[in-house]
């Protein structure tokens, strides 16, 4: 997984539970990283899995909601690093709709040991509802599901979003429904 990520969420829990506490955390969980990201690195999602088990274990924080409030936080700052990619679509259901063939696609060009899920997403025939289908080797579904929701703030869009969990409890697996 790149480093962005992890740059990112190390940002994300200093903003949330402070300095002292994302100290504690680096000095508690053993990684293969020691902790240590630079944005163009890569490095083993289960890193950033063992991060979030940790602070589950040390507060009453559950874990879909902690990766889907940090998948929002995530979209601002793939936003900021990536703005070419994002300014070229007017609203959230164009730009989700061209996550896979556009965005992702040229997140691989850029990187190319990039780990991304597949996604595949449909309008219906009247364009209101879009229908995205999540799969990935990796357990990031409430992670989309928080992006999704960072995209259509980012848009001002007033858009629900129903998820249902096609993974049998491995979260790498799901349909969103956005209307
Ligand atoms: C609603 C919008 C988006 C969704 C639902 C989405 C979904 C995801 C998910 C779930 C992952 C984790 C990897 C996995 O599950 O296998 C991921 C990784 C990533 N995405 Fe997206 N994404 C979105 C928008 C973006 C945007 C706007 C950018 C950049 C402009 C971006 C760039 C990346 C990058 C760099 C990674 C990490 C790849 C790696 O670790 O090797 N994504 N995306």
């Amino acid at each position: 997984m790149k480093g962005l990520i992890f740059t990112s969420f190390l940002s994300y829990i200093e903003e949330q539970f402070g300095l002292k506490f994302l100290d504690q955390m680096l000095d508690t969980v053993d990684v293969k990283s020691s902790g240590i990201y630079t944005t163009v690195g890569t490095y083993d999602h289960q890193e950033l899995l063992k991060y979030i088990v940790h602070i589950n274990s040390i507060s009453k924080h559950e874990i879909p909601i902690m990766v889907e409030d940090f998948g929002y936080y995530l979209f601002t700052k793939l936003s900021n690093e990536y703005p070419k990619l994002i300014k070229q679509f007017d609203n959230s259901l164009d730009c989700i709709y061209h996550i896979d063939q556009t965005i992702h696609r040229n997140v691989r060009k850029i990187h190319l040991n990039a780990e991304l899920p597949n996604m595949d997403a449909k309008f219906n025939d009247t364009k209101d509802q879009l229908i995205l289908s999540y799969h990935s080797k990796r357990p990031f579904m409430y992670l989309a599901k928080g992006l999704i929701h960072g995209c259509i703030d980012y848009y001002n869009d007033d858009i629900s979003v129903k998820m249902i969990d096609l993974s049998n409890g491995n979260s790498n697996k799901a349909k969103f429904i956005l209307q």
